[in-house]
């Protein structure tokens, strides 16, 4: 899969005759909300866990020298806190070019506090796309994230706006926590 997913993204999914769409956000999507939304609600998806694995060439980091930035991973057992937002399908033009770097969209049941579920999209970076870092032990992490500054600002506040963010939904997550505690 290519740096730029934006073409990809364009053939994925058909919006016609469609009024609205549910998108989950579990990383910038969840603080930085340049888009317009119609109705917006905090949910969960499963089987899913967000990890600091995806590299970020053109937002926190650069294609030399780049930051790190939070995906999804499979994995059965887990639950994935964000904020759901309906939004018109115009919302994807902006979103794919904003996501372009390695983001793929993927359809996804997610639930809300309420227990009811609504399908929707989440974009997520898999394994395979050119941009993905992998693990690495959360120090490591954390100071690729200090080091790391892009055209959207520093990568260390990429990370503590996601922190506050998660704190504000009441999400327990110990992975980007542990980084946050790293960074100092
Ligand atoms: C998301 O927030 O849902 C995707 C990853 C990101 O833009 O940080």
């Amino acid at each position: 899969m290519s740096f730029d997913t934006v073409e990809h993204n364009r053939r994925r999914q058909n919006f016609e005759g469609v009024s609205s769409v549910w998108l989950f956000g579990y990383g910038s999507l969840i603080y930085k909300v340049d888009f317009p939304y119609l109705e917006k609600r905090p949910a969960t998806i499963t089987g899913w866990e967000r990890r600091f694995w995806q590299g970020s060439h053109d937002h926190r980091g650069t294609p030399e020298s780049p930051g790190r930035v939070v995906t999804l991973i499979e994995s059965p057992r887990a639950s994935c806190m964000g904020m759901a937002y309906r939004v018109p399908p115009d919302v994807f033009e902006h979103l794919d070019v904003r996501e372009k770097n390695g983001y793929l969209r993927f359809a996804t049941p997610m639930t809300f506090a309420d227990g009811t579920v609504e399908e929707g999209l989440v974009y997520i970076a898999t394994t395979d796309n050119a941009a993905f870092l992998g693990p690495a032990p959360a120090a490591d992490i954390a100071l690729q994230i200090a080091r790391s500054a892009g055209p959207s600002g520093p990568n260390r506040d990429y990370l503590l706006n996601l922190a506050a963010a998660l704190r504000a939904l009441g999400d327990q997550d110990p992975h980007v926590f542990e980084i946050e505690k790293h960074l100092g």
